[in-house]
């Protein structure tokens, strides 16, 4: 990720994600929920729904494709393939996620949501 994990460096972004999820917290704690909800491989999604209500939506992906959707464009991916995690965390995937949304990139994810935003 490559980031500090401070949304403030997307404050595009972060103002879509407080209309949309209520709070930051209200979204990091429903993406965290998608991604630990993943069967025993997956993503954790937030996406840009492009094709129809251009809202942002936290989507939880099995394997590859079940639960994605159509003109979904990512702005975060969560990877939650056992091999993301397990040979540092072992079934702590929990803990992984906390550190994945800890270091997220939010000027790049805050250039995404601007190029593909309405
Ligand atoms: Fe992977």
């Amino acid at each position: 990720m490559g980031g500090d994990g401070d949304p403030s460096k997307g404050p595009e972004v972060l103002a879509a994600i407080e209309r949309e999820f209520g709070s930051f917290d209200a979204w990091k704690a429903d993406f965290k929920a998608s991604a630990l909800a993943a069967k025993l491989s997956g993503w954790g999604v937030l996406c840009i729904d492009s094709l129809y209500s251009g809202r942002l939506l936290n989507v939880l992906v099995d394997e590859h494709h079940y639960g994605a959707i159509w003109g979904g464009i990512p702005l975060i991916s969560c990877d939650v393939f056992e091999h993301a995690y397990y040979h540092k965390s072992g079934p702590g995937r929990a803990g992984y996620i906390d550190a994945f949304l800890n270091n997220l990139h939010w000027e790049r994810i805050n250039e995404r949501y601007l190029a593909h935003a309405r």
